[in-house]
């Protein structure tokens, strides 16, 4: 996928096994960020509208449902009824400029993005 600029973020979904995964990237100025698009707290989907996962201030994700804040750089909630629990990152590298989602099934990567 074509990386989101600064301060912006952008969903995706991918092909999983049965199902699939919902997922989104963060950018900020320290890099990019993916993660499992749901709270700890529910399993609910974090964002607010399309593309919208961050607070006010567009230095935190911020949960739609109830509020928990998570630190961009690893997806710690910081205050809510999740604090102390991890959003689930996802594991993301650059190629020829894009960001690709890389996930490990029985051994065998699948590249996807
Ligand atoms: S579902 Fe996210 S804080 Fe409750």
């Amino acid at each position: 996928m074509t990386p989101p600029a600064v301060g912006q973020c952008r969903e995706f979904s991918l092909p999983w096994q049965e199902g699939g995964i919902e997922g989104f990237v963060v950018a900020t100025s320290t890099g990019h960020y993916a993660y499992l698009n749901r709270c700890p707290h529910t399993g609910a989907p974090l964002n607010w509208q399309p593309e919208q996962f961050l607070n006010f201030d567009n230095d935190m994700i911020q949960c739609a449902l109830h509020g928990a804040l998570f630190r961009i750089e690893d997806g710690h909630c910081l205050h809510g009824p999740c604090q102390g629990q991890a959003l689930q990152a996802l594991p993301l590298r650059y190629e020829q400029g894009q960001l690709v989602i890389e996930l490990e099934k029985n051994k065998q990567k699948d590249s996807m993005c």
